[in-house]
């Protein structure tokens, strides 16, 4: 499988973030963004182009392949689990990484596990036997990436078990959501609940 191409769930992503980032960059025009789980690289090009500076766009992906493609797109992008290269902020292989954010964006693998999918693509897809498993990892950790009034955009879908976001500690509104044939896809606005 090529590295993740825009879908469904991608253009939903698109979607919002051209209605919600002109406000946060009023707000602040220094807003500072992370994507996990960058892929093809389509949400970073989106960032800048509605006025995300180049040297505030960050980004990461466990695939290699798709951290080189970031990269060769003109943007930082990095290897890594999740937050797991962010800990401690500072330099991973040479590329100064800060430890918080405003924005952070994923549009993570939310499939319950499926013994007909082929492994080469489970990578992108596929969380485990729930679907929500990448998800609540991700939630643990995001707070502390997260700067005071920072905004987690995140994608879910009705194949997956739910989330309780207010047990993990966050306010949480949907903010757009689109039907499909056979699931439903809704993007969640997260805040830390402070
Ligand atoms: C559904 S694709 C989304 C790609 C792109 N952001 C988009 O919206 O089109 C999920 C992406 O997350 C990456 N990914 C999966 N597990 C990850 C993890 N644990 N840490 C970081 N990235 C991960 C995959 O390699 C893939 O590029």
């Amino acid at each position: 499988m090529p590295i993740y191409p825009p879908a469904e769930d991608s253009y939903l992503m698109s979607r919002i973030l051209k209605e919600q980032i002109p406000h946060l960059i009023k707000q602040n025009p220094d807003a500072r963004f992370l994507e996990i789980g960058a892929g093809s690289g389509i949400h970073l090009q989106t960032a800048l182009s509605l006025g995300i500076k180049n040297e505030n766009i960050f980004s990461s992906d466990i695939d290699k392949r798709a951290v080189s493609h970031c990269n060769m797109l003109g943007f930082r992008c990095i290897h890594s689990d999740l937050f797991d290269a962010f800990k401690g902020g500072g330099s991973v292989g040479g590329t100064l990484v800060p430890l918080k954010y405003d924005i952070v964006i994923f549009n993570p693998p939310y499939l319950p596990s499926d013994s007909r999918e082929p492994k080469s693509s489970k990578i992108a897809t596929t969380a485990g036997k729930k679907g929500n498993e990448i998800i609540l990892r991700f939630l643990q950790q995001a707070k502390s990436h997260l700067n005071k009034n920072g905004k987690i955009f995140l994608i879910t879908s009705s194949l997956s078990e739910d989330v309780d976001f207010s047990s993990l500690g966050y306010l949480a509104k949907e903010i757009g959501c689109e039907k499909l044939f056979f699931e439903r896809l809704c993007i969640w606005e997260l805040k830390k609940d402070l």
